[in-house]
């Protein structure tokens, strides 16, 4: 297939690329990149894209990621996230084309117990999570029959911005880390994240809806953290905190682990696991496993 893969200078593009590029041939596209330039809040800059690209197939996996910028540059947040997403689907409905579309775990407002399901009712908290569940709804509206939409958890891999990046640079300047220890969802590696992807690319076109893929088991981000600095051999104290301490610009799902009941077929590993395959790719695992 000929996949065009929006926001491919991003963590997640990053890997798609590397991917799915064995078996398929693959047109990265991104705000900042000069060869293959895209807007995707200008549908005039997306209609012109794919039709220089011309694929068989489109993921979008561009955002306003900044989940505390969102409340700030909120206008900003809505035209990528809303109709910048909309802006994508309407343009694969034009030239019949096939859209997997990436969401997020923060669609939901944490107050189950037990895992949310692709059918688990949506209750978005802040604006990351309402402008992403909004670009959900443009992309079922123009594309009712040929999108999937995936939503995905805690993002990590070696490229990009995360927090298992964060974590290595802070602890790493201080003695002492306060992490939170009341939100909990399941961290997913990019590289593991691109392998489903292509996976529900070749096996389920047919077949349109909301998928859910995480990585297995879950934890909080102080379990986390603990985790990255055990395996990664950096010496810092990490204490619990609470997410009302930690006062983040946005709120956050208190719960928000995913349930994959669409395609249980597709294993995603366990979050440490991934971890330690990360830390590795970044030359950073130092502790036995
Ligand atoms: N990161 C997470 O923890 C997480 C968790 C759940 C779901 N997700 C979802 O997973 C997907 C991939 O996330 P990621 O971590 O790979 O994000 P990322 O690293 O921030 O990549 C997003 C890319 O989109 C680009 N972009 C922003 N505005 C654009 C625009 N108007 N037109 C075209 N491209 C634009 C960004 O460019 P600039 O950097 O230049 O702005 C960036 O290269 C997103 O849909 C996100 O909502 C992420």
């Amino acid at each position: 297939m000929k996949i065009l893969v929006i926001g491919s200078a991003g963590q997640l593009g990053y890997d798609l690329n590397r991917t799915l590029s064995p078996d398929h041939s693959v047109q990265g596209a991104d705000v900042e990149r000069a060869d293959f330039k895209i807007d995707i809040t200008d549908p005039e800059s997306v209609k012109m894209v794919l039709s220089s690209s011309a694929p068989d197939l489109v993921i979008n996996s561009a955002a306003f990621t900044n989940v505390d910028g969102c409340e700030t540059r909120k206008e900003a947040c809505w035209a990528v996230n809303a109709d910048g997403a909309g802006n994508v689907a309407r343009a694969c409905a034009a030239a019949s084309l096939p859209l997997i579309h990436v969401s997020t775990d923060y669609v939901f407002d944490g107050t189950a117990r037990q895992p949310y399901t692709e059918a688990s009712p949506i209750a978005p908290l802040g604006e990351y999570g309402k402008s992403k569940y909004a670009g959900e709804e443009q992309v079922r509206e123009a594309l009712p029959g040929s999108h999937l939409i995936v939503r995905t958890a805690w993002l990590f891999g070696s490229f990009g911005h995360n927090f298992v990046k964060t974590m290595l640079k802070l602890g790493r300047e201080r003695d002492d880390l306060a992490v939170v220890n009341d939100q909990t969802g399941g961290p997913t590696y990019a590289g593991h994240l691109a392998a489903a992807l292509k996976t529900l690319a070749e096996t389920r076109l047919g077949d349109p809806g909301v998928y859910h893929m995480t990585g297995g088991g879950h934890c909080t981000w102080y379990e986390f953290a603990s985790e990255i600095f055990r395996l990664a051999g950096v010496n810092v104290n990490v204490r619990r905190t609470t997410t009302s301490e930690f006062n983040a610009p946005a709120p956050r799902p208190a719960y928000s682990v995913l349930a994959n009941t669409r395609a249980p077929e597709i294993f995603m590993p366990h979050w440490r696991d991934c971890l330690i395959e990360c830390l590795k790719e970044m030359g950073e695992l130092q502790a036995e496993c």
